[in-house]
């Protein structure tokens, strides 16, 4: 008997989502991966298999910020008599840059994929999770929940409606065996700064290198996390304390060191 019986993982074909398949498959007996890249979820698929005899794994390649689609998935999902007990909420994209000279289609995008793919999917499992009476919802949030950030002001709000809603979500489901965690990371090196960056601008978001982790124990933390049911997880030591310390700060300190904080966008 494994851990669960079914792990649904949305952006399963890069970074973070891949990395949680890898290591969610000695525990899972079934796993569903989304993403847009068909090619990359069936290469990430093959090597699940070849590992592990056990697991079976089925790939979606969709669109999630298209609701139709996602309507797709979620009955195609019932359809194959799949019941997740645990949708990992991963799939997200950041806009670096000022909003006044953000794309409005990548705007959009980022908030229909952040937030109301997450919401939605959520809604949509949950009363199983609920009728099993266990089951687990890991929403990957950010760091950057906790601030108002200019050049990812989007980015960064869509990150905080992560993290409320999951409070929010974690009190109302107390007592009936669903989990709800939101991972809050820093810096991780993974595709998301190539997505974030505009093709007009020649800055991509970058921190100084002793605050990334690695996306392994990023996944290794969430994973304990969400066994634990802890209601958020900042991974790596530094993080952890910067997370501390923002949560100390009142707002209008918050306001006076964001207002002061050199900004590292020009346009070229
Ligand atoms: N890396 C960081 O520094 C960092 C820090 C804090 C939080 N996070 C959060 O971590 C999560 C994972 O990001 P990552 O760092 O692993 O970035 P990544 O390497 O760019 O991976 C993003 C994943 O999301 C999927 N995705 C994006 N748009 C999608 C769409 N419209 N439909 C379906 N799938 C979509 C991508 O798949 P396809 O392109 O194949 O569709 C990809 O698998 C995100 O929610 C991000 O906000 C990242």
């Amino acid at each position: 008997m494994k851990t669960y019986s079914c792990a649904l993982i949305t952006g399963a074909s890069a970074g973070l989502g891949e990395e949680f398949a890898i290591q969610l498959a000695p525990d899972c007996e079934s796993m569903i991966l989304v993403a847009r890249r068909e090619d990359r979820l069936a290469d990430l698929k093959n090597r699940l298999e070849r590992n592990y005899s056990h697991l079976t794994v089925h790939m979606v390649a969709a669109d999630l910020a298209d609701r139709d689609r996602r309507n797709q998935l979620i009955s195609q999902i019932s359809h194959a008599d799949l019941t997740p007990d645990l949708l990992v909420n991963n799939a997200g994209l950041g806009d670096y840059g000022e909003f006044t000279q953000a794309d409005w289609a990548k705007t959009e995008l980022m908030m229909e994929v952040n937030m109301t793919c997450l919401t939605h999917l959520t809604h949509a499992f949950l009363p199983a999770m609920l009728a099993n009476g266990k089951g687990g919802i890991l929403n990957v949030s950010s760091l950057a929940s906790l601030l108002p950030i200019p050049d990812f002001a989007v980015y960064a709000a869509t990150k905080s409606y992560v993290s409320s809603f999951s409070e929010a979500l974690r009190l109302e489901l107390k007592g009936t065996g669903v989990n709800v965690t939101a991972l809050c990371p820093g810096p991780v090196h993974t595709e998301f700064g190539d997505v974030a960056k505009r093709e007009d601008l020649s800055k991509e978001f970058s921190a100084r290198e002793m605050v990334y982790v690695d996306k392994e124990q990023v996944v290794r933390e969430a994973l304990v996390g969400i066994k634990r049911n802890s209601p958020r997880v900042y991974p790596g030591l530094l993080v952890a304390a910067a997370a501390l310390g923002i949560g100390l700060l009142p707002v209008a300190a918050i306001r006076l060191i964001m207002g002061s904080r050199p900004r590292r966008i020009l346009p070229d």
